[in-house]
């Protein structure tokens, strides 16, 4: 009997750990010193890659249009759930790679530009943000809320034309009828979702799956868990089916590229309304 209720008392509290998000320290607890001063740097770099790492960036985006509410948004691959889990493998480049190597594969894909060698003052204070952001978290371990949720396979093959109906009913108000984006005094105060100004063919976002799910939880803004998964899926693969700028990694060809690096559901290399993607 005593074995069983203790039984019970480790499972509830197990389960009320894994239930709660982790809470990153309040923007005003910044201290007032000069690591304080690096981490509010890095918080503008973050929020205004744009104007603070200008030099790096080679399309219309900042770090927050994926990473929400400045980084610290669950769901939103935040940064106090990933700071904390890093070194780590990486599938993608086959090695250990340091935080500081993770921050610069996002300059050279998502950000379709170039990644500032480690320290500069740019990536330092990157780091100084993260570093601060994952104050007091458990280290080597996958806080609830870290990365973009993975959904489950949907029941239908995803597809292009229901895609193209969600689009066009959720997302083209804010992104535009052609995913450009919606620029007012020269900024964009919605990101592109493709085209010249959007993330390459090598960002962790154009995979339809991990696509899906940031989708699912974050959009349309401010509404994020009411699509359907199917809905995320179609409009996932709506949004994939145009054109990009070019996959750094491309050194030898589209057909090479596509075989070493996309998914069999990517449609880089293939022709969509009689545009071969990637080129
Ligand atoms: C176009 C969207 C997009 C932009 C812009 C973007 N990222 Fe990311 N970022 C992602 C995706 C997708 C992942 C991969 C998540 C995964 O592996 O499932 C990621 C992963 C990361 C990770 C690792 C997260 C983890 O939990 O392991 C960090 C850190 C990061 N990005 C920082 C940045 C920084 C800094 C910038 C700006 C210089 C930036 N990102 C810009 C989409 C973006
Ligand atoms: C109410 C306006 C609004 C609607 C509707 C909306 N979005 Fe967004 N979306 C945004 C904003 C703003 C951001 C950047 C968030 C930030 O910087 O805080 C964003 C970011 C994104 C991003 C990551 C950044 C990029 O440019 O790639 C994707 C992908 C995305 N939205 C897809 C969608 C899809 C798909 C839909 C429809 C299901 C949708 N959005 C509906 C406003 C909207």
């Amino acid at each position: 009997m005593k074995i069983a209720i203790l039984l019970f008392l480790v499972a509830t509290s197990a389960f009320a750990a894994e239930e709660k998000t982790f809470t990153p320290p309040a923007e005003r607890d910044i201290p007032k010193n000069e690591f304080g001063d690096a981490v509010r740097l890095g918080k503008s770099i973050f929020t205004d890659t744009q104007h603070f790492a200008k030099k790096y960036v080679g399309n219309g985006l900042n770090c927050s249009n994926c990473h929400l509410d400045s980084g610290r948004m669950a769901d939103s691959a935040p940064l106090w759930g990933a700071y904390v889990r890093y070194p780590a493998y990486r599938a993608k480049t086959k090695q250990v790679n340091t935080f500081e190597e993770r921050l610069q594969g996002c300059f050279e894909y998502s950000m379709n530009g170039t990644a500032p060698k480690s320290g500069t003052p740019e990536l330092t204070a990157l780091v100084s943000y993260a570093y601060w952001m994952s104050t007091g978290a458990p280290v080597n371990t996958k806080l609830k809320g870290a990365g973009f949720p993975k959904l489950n396979k949907p029941e239908l093959a995803p597809d292009y034309a229901r895609g193209q109906k969600v689009f066009t009913a959720n997302c083209q108000i804010c992104h535009g009828s052609n995913g450009e984006g919606i620029k007012v005094a020269g900024k964009f105060a919605f990101p592109p979702l493709w085209g010249k100004e959007s993330f390459n063919w090598g960002a962790g976002l154009h995979r339809i799956d991990t696509a899906a799910g940031f989708i699912k939880g974050n959009m349309p803004l401010a509404k994020g868990g009411t699509l359907t998964d199917q809905e995320s899926w179609d409009v996932a693969t709506f949004v994939m089916s145009h054109d990009r700028p070019a996959d750094p990694r491309a050194k030898t060809g589209i057909a090479a590229a596509k075989k070493d690096f996309h998914e069999e559901n990517c449609k880089y290399g293939e022709t969509v309304e009689g545009h071969v993607l990637g080129e």
